[in-house]
């Protein structure tokens, strides 16, 4: 009866008929080669490949045979010529001694030439590679005050699932099996539905009807919490509409490592403090719209160059070797904050970290997420991200997406059915299987998704392979059953809620304004006094200024630059349910009875065209861009995905340089540049020539892209954008770590080499460190207003008194997990229903035969052999230990608006660690940046002298650094603190020193 049901919901319309009934089981990788992956599971996990080939032996001999065909030829055939020649070798190496001499010492030397080759390749280990720790058993979720309910609930439902059902939930259908980027099977029987997860984290990803918000980097470069939290909540509420179970964002990995990184642009930008509060906030956004959040993608992802094995042909991944330290406090740290936030799930990445893939990496899943950061949801793989099948599910992976195996739609799973097989014979113990499978229900629990009233929607409305109103149900198989797949339900908000008007404020406050001489911006929408004739005149340059004359989806995910860029390439990207161009948009802002704008939107400004388009100008707007993206499109003049240099695209500094000298004829008449980037851009090569008055930095900014520029040259919004990363002066300046590796030589044994041994010293902190000067620095950015910082106040909190510990006090959880059966079911309960018919490709969680269940479980070793590896000193709180966040100290002080105009000012905090500080136990020195961002706060303050306060606090974890001996984090007890308060990581009015012995 059970089975029956759960027929009925994997394969709800496989009942329907469909030309091939005969479809034969799919042939899969066999357990054998599992476990024998599992055993090395920190270094090797491709696919063992059999290389005997029965079919090809002589049953005999057992020597190749296929070349008999030649062997006949050579009796009737005249002697060729090649044998003619070679008869001298015959006779003299043949049949003399010295002839076998020579032969076996050629022999002897290839073979010993072999055998170094192999040792050395054996025994090879690139510079810096180092292995990652094993970490076991995974933590069990349902630990933590906040998820009691959601577990009780969970524990209630997956207890009465039989094996196949739980397997059925943890493993997506397949690639193109459902109407989402990934789809899980449900259990209908009991009420559990059929998952859908689908790309974020700026809009929703193939679908219409939706907003194309602005992305990650201009969100980021608000530095406004509130909007962080309201493009959460728009993004989720779309999610609801459309039926999106589990949103695949927000990006914080990248962080931007190197600022030529390709998707550095889906995150918030290059520090972890501005990443974890942006990531926290869009999760509450998200999750408080009932639906799943998933923070990508953990961990070390930083390039895209070699993100997966063969897709740039080397046989593993890239390694992104760091420290415990550099971990902790950089890469780990917005994730933290994410699982702090209550956040449902993770995904882990595509990269190895520290030779040892992300997706079954025992240190990073088991160890950091679900023991230490006490993580309540489950952790879904990347799309095909997963690399094993037994070694992942111990590792801590608890959901496999898309679901196929190695490859896109191979139907080849790694779990599905291998996974009944495995906890079958005992592969992965029950224990692990049940847990997988309750931190799932227990995530659609905790967002309320089993309340109607709260998630509505039975299943997607919309198809992310066809735009038709019906279409296929399962394109990627062979079943022919189509039905109504886009209803096209509009999701975008009405009236005073419409989405298209936060997407415009955020990409206004996302627009930095780095250089404003003489204060030309704001402009007058009447123009100002023309040069000659009646009329002002505006020219605007650039293909940037205007739509793709394609239309702006013209290519698959954005994989072109070919117009204004409103976003960067690849899964993050949506469809523009319109584009608001620059051009169209400044042309319908100036008053067209005093102003006369023309527009020349390429790349090239020809010489016959200067009299028209140049000379006669009174102000010339120039568009340029910088673009980037996913590493599965390369689009031209471009590494995959990342950027090749810091310069603009499509020779954007010569129409700059250009523009600026020739604007009025000689230059005379002012020039102001906007560059669409998903980064920095050097800006060097023009930034000083006199005709250049404004820049300003308009990131990504979404369908809104030509409203929110007009708000901001026009003045109906003051800019109050900062930088989100440095603008160097040159390339070389972020140093060493901003290089791309684009040659895996001589790594390719181990899969190239990434070592992150600046550590923390990235972006402001690498410039700060080594003294340079930046053009633009880390938080800059300028407003039409001025503001003023005076009276700080430091304040200590009364926890800070109470627990002045080098170390949190140790405090446990007293919340416990949910207890389920252990025992290994019957292998009847998971064999395929009689009479099924299976669909090509599709991933079902069934077996065909007991027998296929052969060996008993080997790989409970990894477990049970090993020692049990010891709980962080904090174990089940979500976020880690609660003194963490506890606030140490509250900083306040006083922000005045000096100029006239409203305006809104970020305060940004830094913290300035002992700097000759000597860890008490370890006995080493403590390295630490000049200073690190620590918290900040955007504050609107009227203009003429109006002030406001500005209160901001510092936690435990603030003042701490991680200790990789100590495993914990670590408030240095004596030295001096600096705690600063300023307008940018170099521009710090305000600094007060504190110090402790
Ligand atoms: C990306 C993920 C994305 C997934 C599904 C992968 O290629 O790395 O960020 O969520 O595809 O589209």
């Amino acid at each position: 009866m059970a089975r029956d049901n759960i027929e009925l919901a994997r394969g709800k319309y496989t009942k329907v008929e469909s030309p091939d009934e005969s479809a034969s089981p799919t042939l899969r990788p066999s357990l054998e080669a599992s476990y024998r992956r599992s055993n090395d599971s920190n270094f090797s996990d491709e696919e063992d490949v059999d290389e005997f080939d029965p079919l090809n032996y002589d049953a005999g001999t057992l020597k190749r045979t296929k070349d008999r065909s030649s062997r006949h030829r050579s009796n009737i055939e005249p002697e060729p010529a090649y044998k003619k020649r070679q008869s001298w070798a015959k006779r003299w190496l043949v049949p003399s001694k010295f002839g076998c001499f020579l032969l076996s010492l050629f022999f002897a030397c290839v073979f010993l030439l072999l055998g170094a080759g192999g040792f050395w390749a054996y025994k090879y280990k690139p510079p810096g590679a180092v292995a990652s720790d094993k970490w076991y058993p995974a933590p069990r979720g349902g630990t933590d005050q906040d998820w009691a309910d959601a577990y009780a609930k969970a524990a209630k439902m997956v207890r009465q699932m039989t094996l196949p059902e739980k397997v059925n939930i943890t493993t997506g259908t397949g690639w193109r099996m459902g109407m989402c980027v990934g789809n899980t099977g449900p259990v209908e029987r009991l009420g559990f539905p059929s998952l859908c997860l689908q790309d974020g984290p700026i809009g929703i990803r193939f679908a219409r009807n939706i907003t194309a918000f602005p992305a990650g980097i201009t969100i980021g470069a608000t530095w406004n919490a509130d909007l962080m939290f309201e493009h959460g909540q728009a993004h989720g509420k779309e999610a609801r509409l459309k039926g999106i179970n589990v949103l695949l964002g927000p990006t914080v990995g990248p962080i931007g490592r190197s600022p030529m990184g390709g998707r550095n642009w889906e995150g918030f930008g290059a520090d972890p403090v501005l990443q974890g509060i942006a990531a926290a906030q869009t999760i509450r956004g998200i999750q408080g719209e009932h639906v799943m959040a998933t923070i990508k993608h953990f961990v070390g992802n930083e390039q895209e160059h070699f993100r997966r094995p063969w897709e740039w042909l080397t046989p593993y991944a890239i390694s992104s070797n760091m420290d415990d330290r550099t971990l902790h406090e950089m890469y780990a740290w917005p994730f933290a904050e994410a699982v702090k936030a209550g956040v449902a799930s993770v995904m882990c990445s595509y990269n190895q970290i520290n030779n040892s893939y992300a997706c079954q990496n025992s240190k990073l899943m088991n160890s950091i997420l679900k023991d230490e950061l006490g993580f309540q949801g489950f952790v879904q793989s990347d799309w095909l991200a997963q690399r094993s099948g037994v070694p992942s599910a111990l590792a801590g992976l608890d959901m496999s997406m898309p679901g196929d195996g190695l490859k896109w739609e191979d139907g080849l799973s790694l779990w599905g059915p291998e996974l009944t097989k495995a906890a079958l014979n005992g592969s992965v113990p029950m224990e692990r299987l049940n847990d997988m499978v309750a931190r799932i229900v227990a995530s659609w629990y905790q967002v309320g998704q089993d309340d109607k009233k709260k998630f509505p929607e039975d299943g997607p409305n919309f198809s992310s392979w066809t735009q038709e109103k019906v279409g296929l149900l399962r394109p990627g198989s062979d079943d022919v059953l189509t039905g109504v797949v886009n209803k096209f339900v509009d999701a975008q908000g009405k009236g005073k809620d419409a989405h298209k008007i936060l997407a415009r404020k955020i990409a206004a406050e996302g627009t930095v304004l780095v250089k404003n001489e003489g204060n030309i911006l704001p402009l007058k929408k009447s123009g100002g006094k023309p040069k000659m004739g009646p009329k002002y005149r505006v020219g605007i340059y650039g293909e940037d200024a205007t739509v793709n004359p394609n239309g702006p989806n013209n290519c698959p995910d954005r994989g072109c630059n070919r117009g204004t860029l409103g976003q960067g390439w690849g899964s993050a990207s949506v469809e523009y349910p319109y584009l608001v161009a620059p051009d169209e948009a400044l042309m319908a802002a100036f008053n067209n009875k005093t102003v006369k704008v023309s527009k020349f939107t390429t790349q090239e400004v020809p010489k016959l065209q200067k009299g028209k388009f140049l000379h006669n100008q009174d102000l010339c707007i120039v568009f340029a861009n910088a673009d980037s993206g996913e590493g599965y499109i390369q689009p031209q003049d471009q590494i995959a995905g990342d950027r090749n240099d810091l310069r603009l695209a499509k020779r954007g500094e010569v129409l700059i340089k250009q523009i600026a000298s020739e604007c009025g004829g000689d230059g005379s008449s002012p020039t102001i540049v906007v560059l669409h980037t998903v980064g920095p851009v050097l800006v060097d090569p023009w930034i000083n020539l006199p005709g250049v008055k404004a820049v300003l930095f308009a990131h990504l900014p979404g369908q809104e892209s030509g409203n929110a520029i007009a708000d901001i040259l026009f003045g109906a919004v003051n800019p109050s954008g900062r930088l989100p990363y440095t603008i160097g002066k040159k390339e070389s300046d972020y140093g060493p770590s901003r290089k791309i590796i684009k040659s895996s030589f001589p790594d390719p044994l181990w899969g190239p080499q990434q070592n992150f041994t600046e550590g923390l010293y990235i972006d402001y902190r690498y410039f700060d460190k080594h003294n340079i000067q930046p053009r633009y620095e880390f938080g800059y950015g300028l407003s039409y207003t001025t503001f003023r910082l005076s009276s700080l106040m430091i304040q200590p909190k009364l926890p800070f008194f109470k627990h002045i510990t080098v170390l949190p006090p140790p405090e446990n959880t007293t919340v416990t997990a949910p207890d389920f059966n252990k025992s290994i079911p019957d292998a009847q309960e998971a064999l395929f229903p009689v009479g099924f018919r299976k669909l090509k490709n599709f991933i079902y969680p069934y077996i065909d035969k007991v027998s296929d269940v052969s060996r008993t479980g080997r790989n409970t070793s990894v477990v049970t052999n090993e020692t049990v590896s010891n709980p962080a000193s904090s174990y089940g709180y979500q976020g880690g230990h609660p003194g963490l966040y506890e606030e140490f100290v509250e900083v306040s002080a006083s922000l005045t608006n000096t100029g006239d105009r409203d305006g809104s000012s970020v305060v940004q905090l830094y913290v300035s660690f002992p700097q000759d500080y000597h860890d008490s136990v370890t006995g080493k020195k403590v390295d630490f940046p000049v200073k690190v961002l620590r918290n900040f706060k955007k504050i609107h303050v009227p203009g003429g002298n109006r002030r406001a306060e500005v209160i901001m606090s510092l936690t435990r974890k603030d003042l701490s650094y991680w200790s990789p001996e100590r495993g914990n984090w670590v408030f240095p007890e004596r030295g001096t603190y600096k705690i600063m308060m300023g307008f940018s990581s170099r521009d710090i009015p305000m600094k007060m020193t504190g110090t402790l012995d």
